[in-house]
Order: structure tokens, then sequence, then C-alpha cells
């Protein structure tokens, strides 16, 4: 038994399997997206909540929308959230939390699917009451880098159905168009094919926080 123990300084650490990404991982691979409750622990929500707010408070937050004023127009009728990138050189504690799962989330993928995710790309949003983001894709024309679209939502607990702001997913059934309703509770994720999956958030009666990102190859 004590002859065995140097031996045991060198034993490679096993891949544990871990049960959330493999459910992710199994979803996207069946049918394109993900949802996963209590990916975020309350508290780490309520530390982004904060770091939200505190960065919008020092008017940090942009309109999604700029350009000159008829730009501005066009762009108010398909989205009205505000928005502000994160700098995964600048986090701060909150961030630090979020980037430390995602980065394990993403160390994962790449390694049991070979995704070949080498950047990604988040920002948070607020919609203010009244905004909504009409049916879109998050690909642009000549950039098919975004692979994953990830959401997750940063809402208080006491989000209720009625708050509006329900992102749609509308899916293919088979030539059929159905539409996939997820109401943005905090700390659940979303996940989902970037090139593929068309989707909106409806209008918000209550104004909605998260953050969005986006998973790229090359
Ligand atoms: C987006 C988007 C969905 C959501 O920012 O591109 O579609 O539920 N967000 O916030
Ligand atoms: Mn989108």
């Amino acid at each position: 038994m004590i002859d065995a123990m140097p031996n045991q300084l060198f034993v490679e650490i096993p891949f544990v399997e871990n049960p959330i990404y493999e459910q992710i991982i199994q979803d996207i691979g069946s049918h394109k997206f993900s949802i996963i409750d209590h990916f975020f622990s309350s508290e780490t929500v309520s530390h982004l909540r904060k770091s939200l707010f505190d960065k919008h408070e020092e008017d940090r937050f942009k309109k999604a929308a700029i350009g000159n004023r008829v730009n501005e127009l066009i762009i108010k009728s398909i989205r009205g959230d505000h928005i502000l990138w994160i700098d995964e050189a600048k986090t701060n504690p909150a961030e630090d939390l979020f980037f430390d799962q995602i980065n394990d989330l993403v160390a994962y993928l790449n390694r049991t699917c070979f995704m070949g995710i080498l950047n990604k790309e988040f920002h948070y949003a607020l919609y203010p009451k009244g905004t909504f983001y009409k049916r879109h894709i998050d690909t642009f024309q000549n950039d098919d880098r975004r692979k994953l679209s990830f959401v997750c939502y940063l809402n208080t607990e006491d989000w209720k159905p009625e708050n509006g702001g329900e992102l749609v997913l509308y899916l293919d059934d088979n030539g059929v168009e159905t539409e996939k309703i997820i109401y943005p509770f905090p700390g659940r994720i979303v996940v989902f094919e970037s090139q593929i999956i068309e989707h909106e958030v409806k209008p918000v009666e209550t104004e909605r926080l998260s953050i969005t990102g986006w998973f790229k190859t090359r």
C-alpha cells in the first residue's frame, strides 16, 4: 500500500462528466436549443444584477441603436434594448463568477464535442418597459463565426410571466413552424444555434435584465 503512494502523484485526474453540460450537448444535438434553470445561483445572479445596475447608473449603456435619426428610428422599430459589452480583460468580481462558469462550459464543449470555440463575446442588456426585439437571427450576412447564442436572465426572483419579455424561438417541426415560449426567469440560461434559430423578444411590461453572448469559431 505504501509502495503505491508515489505513483499516485502522477495519476491523471479522471474526466468527470458534468450532467448539466451533458444535458446542453444532448439538447442542442437533438433540437438545436437548450434551456437550463438555475445554471447560475441566485447569489451569482444578484451580484451580476447589481453590476448591471451600477454600470447603467454610470450611464455606460448604449441604445442598441446608433447612427443618424432615420437609422435610429428604424432600429428602434426592431429592437429597444440598451446594451453594454463586457470586457473580459477588465472584469469585476461578479463578472469573474460569470466567466468562471462560462469558461468551464466552453472548455467542456471543446473537449467533448470538438466545438472549436475560440472566441466569445457578451453584453449586458436592459429592456425598458415597452421595448422588444423583433424576430431575427443572430448571424450577420458576411460573418458566420457565431455558432451558439447564449442568454442568461438577471431578473429578480419574483419575475412573473405577466411581466412580458418572453423569448420566442421559432422552430421547424418537420416543416411545420412551432413556437417555443421561454420566460426570462433568473438564473435560467438559453443556448441555441445562432445560424439556424429565428427568435424574438416580446414587448416587456417590466424592465427586463440579461446577459447575451455568443460562442464563436475562428
Ligand atoms: C439578442 C436576443 C434574446 C433574449 O440579444 O440577440 O435575441 O432573450 N436576446 O434576450
Ligand atoms: Mn438574438
